[in-house]
């Protein structure tokens, strides 16, 4: 069963009058990576959502996340329910409002901050809902909180080092200055192992100074996004696995003036998932076989736009992914034997019968687009998207 999302383009940080733009980044998103069941939001209160689309990660049970700029907590009221009550969501948010920080003093700003966000109230909207949604899931004690802070300073908002199983993030990271001050932080509070699965706007090229300071680009969501390729240092830089592309889907802005500006730089919506491989692991390829135990998936793991694991299929990874399932929740969902794996039949994208894994977000995203079959000619059913 497929799912997809389509949003509108606004929401409660933006700048006043920015609302008739007509970018459109989360329409028609091909969500062929999207299998298994749509997630639970008829339980969900009425939602406000400004996400790039949806951060839901698998294998969730007992959890412990993250949400990074939680705005009004929809997708953190979605996972707490998927993580049950044994599991835990915290949403961190930088607007302001009557909310005790947890240590009990105020937040520090980040040094350079950004100037045209909220002035509503993020963090208390999605407070209001606790109880309703505890409620709705049978739940003896709340699983979620809120706390008001910089996803740049999780420390000032009290939260510790290798405190969480996973990090998520909606359409955020584009609007911090330093991306790699997130990245860190998300990091030091993953426990080892842990995951960051995040959606955010990417570029195809850096910006110029000139789109970096436009008022509107920026309430758009788009003078902030990261050159892609970037994410892929600073990630390399803070101690992350490379990486995993999961999805892309297309970003037009439907603005003459606005697209004058951009000039030939295009922007695409992204999902990725970087995981804190501890120190030790073993990394050469192996064989793995998926299990078919993670609810929802059962009959296939779509793990990234270069790894589907059928359930009981024996299938060949690289180092890199060798340590990732070794390593993370997924131990426990395969059996992993080391070696074995022929480099020519690792899954990824062929192309002149060489595979190579697809990193790049608007190649992935040109192959969603493209007309014709997913699957190579003659062969096995490569990744969605694949040639
Ligand atoms: C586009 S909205 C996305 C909200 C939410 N993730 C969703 O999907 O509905 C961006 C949110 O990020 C928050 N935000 C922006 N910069 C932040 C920062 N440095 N630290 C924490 N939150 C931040 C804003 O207050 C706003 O709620």
């Amino acid at each position: 069963m497929l799912w997809s999302v389509s949003m509108r383009r606004w929401w409660p940080g933006k700048p006043q009058g920015l609302s008739s733009i007509a970018t459109s980044p989360w329409a028609a998103a091909p969500s062929r990576l999207c299998h298994g069941p749509p997630p639970p939001c008829s339980a969900l209160h009425p939602p406000r959502y400004y996400g790039c689309g949806l951060v839901i990660p698998e294998c969730l049970s007992s959890c412990w996340i993250l949400d990074l700029g939680s705005g009004s907590g929809r997708d953190c009221y979605l996972l707490s329910q998927l993580v049950g009550e044994q599991g835990h969501v915290t949403g961190i948010d930088m607007t302001e409002g009557q909310v005790r920080h947890r240590s009990g003093a105020p937040p520090h700003p980040p040094s350079n901050p950004p100037t045209l966000f909220p002035s509503s109230c993020q963090v208390e909207v999605a407070k209001k809902h606790i109880a309703y949604h505890m409620d709705k899931f049978g739940y003896r004690k709340p699983n979620v909180e809120f706390v008001h802070g910089y996803m740049e300073k999780l420390g000032d908002a009290g939260l510790a080092d290798e405190s969480y199983d996973i990090v998520i993030s909606n359409c955020v990271i584009n609007l911090a200055p330093d991306k790699s001050a997130v990245l860190r932080e998300a990091f030091r509070v993953l426990k080892p192992g842990g995951e960051m699965y995040f959606s955010d706007i990417y570029a195809s090229q850096r910006l110029s100074e000139t789109v970096r300071r436009h008022r509107v680009l920026w309430g758009e969501c788009l003078a902030g996004a990261l050159y892609w390729r970037d994410l892929y240092s600073i990630a390399e830089e803070v101690g992350f696995s490379p990486p995993c592309l999961v999805t892309a889907s297309p970003i037009t802005i439907g603005n003459k003036e606005l697209e004058g500006i951009v000039g030939d730089c295009r922007f695409v919506s992204a999902t990725f998932r970087l995981f804190k491989v501890p120190g030790g692991t073993q990394a050469g390829p192996g064989q793995v076989i998926y299990k078919g135990r993670i609810m929802g998936h059962e009959r296939e793991l779509v793990f990234d736009a270069n790894f589907t694991f059928k359930e009981g299929e024996v299938v060949d990874v690289d180092a890199e992914m060798a340590a990732i399932l070794q390593s993370s929740r997924f131990a426990e969902e395969f059996l992993i034997r080391a070696g074995g794996a022929n480099a020519a039949a690792l899954q990824g994208c062929c192309r002149k019968g060489v595979k190579e894994k697809i990193r790049d977000p608007f190649q992935l995203l040109e192959r969603l687009t493209a007309p014709g079959p997913a699957c190579c000619p003659g062969g096995t059913c490569g990744p969605p998207g694949c040639c």
